[in-house]
């Protein structure tokens, strides 16, 4: 009896052995998860078990992001059916008047406009008020800071700060002084901002960050841990700040002479206010690099007109009756105070024609 079952004890443990051992010979290793560059942010999260804000609704009709790219860089695309064009969103701006689509920083964790300004000039961008539409799918919040603060009471506006449907169609409509976009249109530039979402290369992760976040997806561990690894390296808003104007105080000795003020100042005269008012681009106002350009803005400025540049920066015009293009204000973050006072170096050196650039 007692033997016996000590057979079939050995027996039995012998067999779960077998079994143990083919499975585990059977069984393929579980493949290894890299990080590679062109790896998009949204799905790394997505292995860390982060659940995906700002998703595209695929289910309407029509939807792409060669539409909503359309939209955006020609105010206009195929119509929702793809027969024919729709009407142009705008008579007076497309998006890529204030927006860029391209990545404008280095260290996206450091927004500070001089280095959105050093990186424009890097890899020749215009420097604009509107932040960039690259990355924008990874952001959680939008009229940030200030423009809350000031604006907040109007619902849209406010609604706009936590929902990125309502603050493309409070752009399209306000800040464009276009018509308001279709369910479909709004899809398709959502579809759009996704295909220019944040990538791995994006974030400067280091060799040991990476592996961080590798072992964390290999592993199924500290999945919270790389989460907050990967969002200390960009910002997921971006901060706006308004500042009061200056008056006017006339150029000093040591600034007639100042060349790294002057030519910083330029600048922001060529990649920014010339992107919107050479030739009238978008602005009935026009400016170049004429003599009669810098007296003109010279004049207002010292006259502390509405015109002047330390008050259309940081006020910005608004839209008036029968004439619905405006300009929209700098924010500190995307005019620092330093470069402000650049930009007003180099007009007035220009104004007297003292070109330190050509010295
Ligand atoms: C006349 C200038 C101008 C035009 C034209 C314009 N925008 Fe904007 N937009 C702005 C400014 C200024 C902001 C303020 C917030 C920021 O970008 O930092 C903004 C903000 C946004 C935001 C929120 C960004 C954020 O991170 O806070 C979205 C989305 C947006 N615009 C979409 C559009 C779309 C889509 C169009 C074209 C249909 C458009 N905009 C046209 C100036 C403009
Ligand atoms: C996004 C486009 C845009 C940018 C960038 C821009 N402006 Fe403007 N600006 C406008 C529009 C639109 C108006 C409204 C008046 C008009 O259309 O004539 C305007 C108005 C002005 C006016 C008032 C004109 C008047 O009739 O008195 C001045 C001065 C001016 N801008 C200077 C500047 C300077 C200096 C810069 C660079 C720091 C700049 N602008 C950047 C679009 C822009």
């Amino acid at each position: 009896m007692f033997g016996k079952f000590k057979i079939t004890t050995i027996l039995a443990s012998l067999m779960i052995l077998v079994l143990v051992a083919s499975f585990t010979i059977m069984q393929p290793e579980k493949e290894q998860f890299f990080l590679s560059d062109d790896d998009e942010l949204w799905g790394v999260y997505e292995k860390l078990g982060k659940i995906r804000f700002n998703a595209v609704n695929t289910s309407i009709k029509g939807v792409s992001a060669e539409k909503g790219r359309d939209i955006i860089t020609k105010g206009y695309s195929a119509k929702q059916d793809g027969k024919g064009k729709t009407a142009m969103q705008s008579p007076y701006f497309k998006c890529t008047a204030c927006h860029n689509s391209e990545k404008e920083f280095d260290d996206l964790s450091n927004v500070s406009a001089q280095s959105r300004l050093d990186y424009a000039v890097e890899h020749d961008l215009p420097f604009l008020q509107g932040s960039s539409f690259y990355g924008l799918i990874n952001r959680k919040t939008f009229y940030n800071d200030d423009y809350q603060k000031k604006y907040g009471h109007v619902p849209i506006i406010k609604a706009s700060n936590t929902d990125i449907r309502q603050a493309i169609q409070l752009c399209a409509t306000q800040c464009a002084q276009g018509r308001a976009l279709d369910d479909w249109e709004i899809e398709s530039i959502m579809a759009y901002y996704s295909s220019i979402g944040l990538k791995i290369k994006d974030l400067n992760l280091k060799p040991a960050e990476k592996k961080e976040i590798e072992t964390a997806i290999n592993e199924n561990k500290d999945l919270h841990q790389a989460v907050h690894k990967l969002e200390e390296k960009y910002l997921a808003t971006s901060p706006a700040h308004f500042a009061d104007h200056k008056e006017y105080t006339p150029i000093t000795e040591a600034e007639k002479k100042d060349t790294k003020s002057f030519k910083n100042g330029q600048l922001i005269y060529e990649r920014s206010c010339l992107h919107c008012h050479a030739g009238k681009r978008y602005s009935f106002f026009a400016l170049d690099k004429s003599n009669f350009s810098f007296k003109n803005l010279l004049s207002k400025t010292k006259g502390n007109k509405d015109g002047s540049v330390y008050k259309i920066t940081r006020h910005g015009t608004w839209p008036l009756a029968g004439k619905k293009a405006y300009m929209p204000l700098y924010p500190i973050e995307k005019m620092s105070e330093n470069q402000l006072g650049d930009l007003k170096v180099y007009i007035e050196n220009m104004a007297a024609g003292n070109n330190l650039a050509a010295k």
